[in-house]
Formats: C-alpha cells, structure tokens, sequence
C-alpha cells in the first residue's frame, strides 16, 4: 500500500543543512501497523510528511497503491492525499471556531460525499462525542480534542492513516483509546505508520522501526541503509542510521 524507497531529506539550515532522513525505505502492506520510535529530531515527523505526500523528497520515491505520489500534479497528489490519507497529529490541528461536527465534516468538504454527515456522526459517537457534537474545541478536554481529530482523519475512510505521536498529549486512558482506534483501523484492512516515543505502541504494532539520530552529516557518495531486520518475536526492531546536524 505504501512504499518508500530509499528516501533522503536534507533541509537547510542555519548553520548549512540539515539531513533529517538518510536512504530509509520501508514496505507497509494492507492491515498493517508499524510504529516508528526514535528521539526527539531524528526524523519522524519529516517521515510522515514525506510518507503523506507533504514533502517532496530529495531523493527517492513515495508510492501510495503503485502510485508514484511525487510524480504526480500538485492538485492530483493533493486529491490522492484527501482520499486516501487519514493524519492525525500531537496538536490536533481542529479549527477553532468550528464545532466537533463540522470539524469531523472538513475533509469532506474536498470531497462533497453524500454520507459524509451520516458517517461524521457515526464516528462521533463510537468515540464518545455525541454529547460534544456541537462545542467547539476550546470546550472539549484534551482527549476528547484527539478523538476528534481521530474521527476527522477516518471520515473519507481513508487506506492509510498516519499518526504523529498522537498520545502524546493524552492521558493514558485516552492514549489508550487512540492507540486501540489505531489497531482496530489496521484490522479492518487499512494501513497505519505511527511515530511516538510512546512505548505502549509496542503492544498494539505488528512492527517496530527505531530510528536513530547521529551526528555526523555521512560524507558525499557513502550510502547507508535504513533496512529492517526480522527478528523472530512479534516485535521487530530495526535500526536506521541518520546523519543529522543542527
Ligand atoms: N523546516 C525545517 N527547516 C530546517 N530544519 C528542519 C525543519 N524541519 C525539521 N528540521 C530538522 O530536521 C531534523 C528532523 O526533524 P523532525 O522530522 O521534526 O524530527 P522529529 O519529529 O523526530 O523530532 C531536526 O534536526 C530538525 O531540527
Ligand atoms: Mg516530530
């Protein structure tokens, strides 16, 4: 469903650039959910953001069901991201002077879908926010803040879903239900790549990526791997070098 291939991101920084991702590649298939774990700066968002057709590439290709995403128009990656994709972030990103409704109907308004409402409201009471339907996300706690922007990001029942720490402003009753959301949307056929430094993510992911941040810009011409490695547990981690420096 989503392939990267050899991806590399520099961005330019103050002091010269910056090399947020080094030759990383992975395969995520259907029903799939792999969780990205690393420290702060070594790379996840930048991940995501090149993953969700946000970010082109230096190098390398991004192929969302065969389709070469950066190869596409802008309009037409931009229509394949707001079918396709579902994103839900550490900040919620909701608009703050809409209600939970119209926030969960916003991807729709791209799509102009005719159940768009029926399953806005669906989503909204599976996550409990029936009753919040019409506050606007000033009125909700933080939780109920995420489990919207979660109803949000599955309203055009996208194939993938990716996931930026999403816990990580939440209790652990409400991480819990992010994460289990997550899992079951997995279950049900979709894709999901998550990035967290939230450790109860090894309970739900079928696999795990660390992604690990160095110091050294590597030089000109070398090439490192970011391979994974099977490991015979449930749990596979694999190690991706990374040149970074800020
Ligand atoms: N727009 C940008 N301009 C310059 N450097 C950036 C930019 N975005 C991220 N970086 C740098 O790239 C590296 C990776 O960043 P990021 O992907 O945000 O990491 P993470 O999400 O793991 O914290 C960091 O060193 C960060 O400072
Ligand atoms: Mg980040």
């Amino acid at each position: 469903m989503l392939s990267l291939q050899h991806v590399r991101k520099t961005y330019a920084g103050p002091q010269g650039p910056v090399v947020a991702l080094v030759d990383f590649s992975l395969e995520l298939g259907r029903g799939e959910f792999v969780a990205v774990r690393g420290p702060s700066g070594c790379g996840k968002t930048t991940l995501l953001l090149v993953a969700g057709g946000l970010l082109r590439p230096d190098a390398g290709h991004v192929l969302l069901d065969g389709q070469d995403m950066y190869q596409l128009s802008r309009e037409a990656r931009a229509r394949l991201r707001a079918c396709r994709i579902g994103f839900v972030f550490q900040q919620f990103h909701l608009v703050p002077y809409l209600s939970v409704l119209d926030n969960v109907l916003t991807p729709a308004l791209a799509q102009a879908l005719p159940d768009a409402r029926n399953h806005a409201r669906e989503l909204i009471d599976r996550f409990g926010l029936s009753a919040r339907a019409p506050h606007v996300p000033a009125e909700l706690s933080t939780g109920e803040r995420q489990r919207t922007a979660l109803a949000r990001a599955l309203l055009n029942r996208p194939h993938l879903l990716l996931a930026d720490e999403p816990t990580g402003n939440l209790d652990e009753a409400n991480g819990d239900i992010v994460l289990k959301a997550l899992a079951e949307f997995a279950r049900g056929g979709g894709a999901v790549l998550l990035v967290t430094h939230d450790p109860r993510a090894a309970s739900v992911a079928d696999r795990m990526i660390q992604l690990e941040k160095t110091s050294e810009v590597p030089p000109s011409g070398t090439r490192q791997n970011g391979q994974e490695h099977e490991g015979g547990t449930s749990e596979v981690s694999s190690t991706v070098p990374r040149g970074g420096s800020r």
